[in-house]
């Protein structure tokens, strides 16, 4: 097989000239091959392997290329990159590598084409391309990928157990790959998942949210956390989830599944946001629901307050993952813990204070939040579902209408503390603060509108019940 006519990035004839000076055998391997037979998009970067050194045939090639771009060479890793035009062009000597055991530190040796097609973690990203004049663009195929890919299929080059165990980091990047290409995992290398699951633990946190994000971040995330799940690595990573897969019976009341709930969710907000952090808020909004559910006869299930415990959680599973901690963490604590009110809403009658209240409550992240709490709706009830999505249309209306009247969204008073203070020559005190917040109030009940004049009326007469009497001017 050649893909000679596929290689129309022209640095592959440069490093096909470059390798043809130094007399070593180059080759185009992992990811963009991968992607090349697939038709994906193109990746931005390119990975070059040199059977000899990988840093000599980098800077060969920034030779050769008439802008000279800078060689980044990491002496320790016996790497080498440089950036040609918009792409990333990484360099490494073929290596055969062993691992030791309790360490993720390879033992580094020189080695042959296939020893490092052999390292690589599935045979679908070991697939490589010949750069050299006398066969350019022929397909370097041993543990044939090829089929793979057009099976479907991921599988390790090597006994799974070895390939896991050298980075169990790849356990994750075989469901991710899996959830990304809606590809299988084959029976071995699953079963092999499984047996490892452990090993996850010493990989940081850090790789494993890369991952996890490019799980969120597919078209139907489902598929990565049900295969998380079923191999036991969702319960090592995120066990907030997993405990939420635990339905009960008491005399005859059971609540629904919130774990499956959880993927539909996930999977329902996909179309609507390719905001990673807002798919993050649908993933966690209900953990809060496993440590707060209570049974008692009156009611059945409750679940009371698992929107704050939830938002508590997220803090403390960021925390546990080396996640940012800044104001992404804060806006999906913020989702998780508003993430029943727009539902509230929308089951009775939707009326203008409840939503002002709203907007006032969630600010900018009202239509995230709106988007969130429309991918919650996943009753099997048609005339529920209709009502309940029929009502958000009413509340999304409404808070456009209520901005245009009230803009409560980044709610600025309209008296301020130092303009009632003068009204009655008052000292800074308690009355003060009491006569803005009903001002506030009255705003959102829709008593008054959001203006200097309403308010200076109103705050008179409240005054008045207080006893405070205006200054004569
Ligand atoms: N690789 C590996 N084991 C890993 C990471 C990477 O064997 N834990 C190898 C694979 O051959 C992979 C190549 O290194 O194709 C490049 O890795 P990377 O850029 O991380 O992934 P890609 O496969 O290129 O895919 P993506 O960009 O989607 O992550």
């Amino acid at each position: 097989m050649n893909y000679k006519d596929s290689l129309h990035n022209p640095i592959f004839e440069v490093i096909s000239q470059a390798s043809k000076a130094l007399n070593v055998e180059s080759y185009v391997i992992g990811g963009f091959v991968r992607d090349l037979i697939l038709k994906r998009d193109f990746k931005k970067d390119i990975d070059i392997v040199a059977v000899g050194s990988g840093i000599k045939l980098a800077l060969k090639v920034s030779e050769l290329l008439p802008k000279k771009p800078k060689v980044q060479v990491f002496k320790t890793y016996g790497t080498a990159m440089l950036r040609f035009e918009d792409t990333e062009i990484e360099f490494v000597g073929a290596r055969k590598e062993s691992y030791t055991h309790d360490s993720r530190n390879p033992i580094v040796e020189n080695g042959t084409l296939e020893d490092d097609q052999n390292r690589r973690d599935f045979t679908i990203n070991a697939l490589a391309l010949s750069l050299s004049e006398s066969n350019f663009g022929e397909l370097l195929d041993p543990f044939g990928g090829l089929v793979d890919i057009e099976n479907k299929i991921l599988k390790t080059p090597l006994d799974p157990d070895i390939t896991f165990s050298d980075d169990p980091l790849r356990m994750l990047r075989a469901i991710r790959f899996a959830t990304q290409l809606n590809f299988e995992i084959e029976v071995n290398s699953f079963q092999s998942i499984t047996n490892n699951a452990e090993r996850i633990k010493i990989i940081s946190g850090e790789r494993i949210v890369d991952e996890l994000n490019k799980i969120l971040s597919a078209a139907k995330p489902s598929i990565g956390f049900l295969l998380l799940y079923k191999t036991g690595l969702l319960d090592i990573i995120l066990p907030e989830l997993t405990a939420l897969n635990q339905v009960e019976e008491i005399e005859g009341h059971t609540h629904k599944n919130n774990f499956y709930h959880t993927l539909e969710v996930v999977d329902n907000i996909c179309p609507n946001t390719d905001d990673v952090w807002l798919r993050w808020a649908a993933l966690l909004h209900d953990i809060g629901k496993a440590p707060t559910k209570k049974f008692n006869k009156k009611q059945g299930w409750t679940f009371h307050g698992h929107e704050f415990l939830g938002g508590k959680m997220v803090k403390k599973l960021f925390e546990r993952l080396h996640m940012p901690l800044n104001q992404k963490m804060k806006f999906v604590q913020k989702m998780v813990m508003m993430s029943s009110r727009p539902i509230v809403l929308s089951q009775d009658i939707v009326t203008d204070s409840a939503v002002r209240r709203l907007v006032f409550d969630a600010g900018e992240d009202v239509e995230d939040l709106m988007t969130l709490c429309e991918a919650d709706i996943t009753t099997k009830n048609p005339n529920k579902f209709k009502k309940y999505h029929h009502n958000f249309v009413i509340v999304r209306k409404k808070i456009v209408e209520v901005e245009e009247r009230d803009s409560v969204r980044n709610f600025q008073p309209p008296i301020s503390g130092e303009q009632i203070m003068t009204i009655f020559n008052l000292k800074p005190s308690r009355e003060i603060g009491i006569l803005k917040e009903a001002v506030k109030e009255a705003i959102l009940e829709g008593e008054i509108p959001n203006e200097y004049e309403a308010a200076y009326n109103f705050v008179l007469k409240r005054a008045e019940k207080l006893g405070l009497n205006p200054i004569e001017n």
